[in-house]
């Protein structure tokens, strides 16, 4: 059972944590960190979706007719914060195959650590919709918050930003600027260091995902 707290969900079910710990081990392969990733993001997609509406519909089983719930609305959309977010994005599409997707370009200015925009494309029509904004890391929440700016101007239904590590810094940042935006994530790890890296952590996500280091 995931707990909530002032718009926080920790997903602290127990293969959640156990995979989590994998992926923060620096000896973790690349191919393992991704597979990992995707398995979790499934997992958190899960409970990102608890509250989800449903209608209800008249169908027939082999056996006899029934009215079933089904899922009420558009299509949910997925935006990836790019590009680590892509690595949650994947194991999201599984669960929810029928999910429009968006792609924010954001990348952390190393100086200044601000979120720079470079790329921006998602569905038209983001109203009346359940959007779920994929970024694996809240460290300083610069680039969730720049990312939710973008999104709210096109107006979604309904807004969460789902994350696999979040830290406290972060957490406090993005709740100051959007407190109306839900987060759900893995762990809420001890703290952001100097450099905007979550510690214990795991590293740069971006980098383990794609092998670039
Ligand atoms: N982004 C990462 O990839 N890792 C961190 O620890 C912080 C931001």
């Amino acid at each position: 059972m995931a707990h909530s707290h002032r718009h926080v969900t920790v997903v602290d079910h127990p293969l959640v944590q156990h995979k989590l710990t994998l992926m923060r081990k620096k000896d973790t392969s690349t191919a393992s960190f991704r597979a990992l990733l995707s398995e979790i993001s499934m997992l958190l997609a899960y409970e990102a979706c608890r509250d989800m509406k449903l209608a209800r519909m008249d169908i027939e089983t082999p056996l006899t007719a029934m009215n079933a719930p089904i899922l009420e609305g558009k299509k949910v959309v997925l935006i990836a914060i790019l590009r680590a977010g892509l690595g949650i994005l994947d194991g999201m599409l599984e669960l929810i195959p029928s999910a429009r997707v968006g792609h924010v370009g954001l990348y952390r200015d190393p100086t200044t650590l601000e979120a720079v925009q470079y790329f921006f494309k998602v569905p038209g029509n983001l109203q009346d919709r359940d959007v779920l904004v994929c970024d694996p890391m809240l460290a300083t929440g610069n680039s969730a918050i720049a990312a939710v700016d973008l999104i709210k101007k096109n107006q979604p239904g309904t807004l969460k930003l789902v994350c696999l590590l979040a830290c406290p810094e972060g957490l406090k940042h993005f709740h100051d600027v959007h407190p109306d935006v839900p987060v759900v994530t893995a762990a809420i790890d001890q703290k952001l260091n100097d450099h905007g890296y979550i510690v214990p952590g795991l590293g740069d996500a971006g980098d383990r995902l794609f092998g670039t280091k």
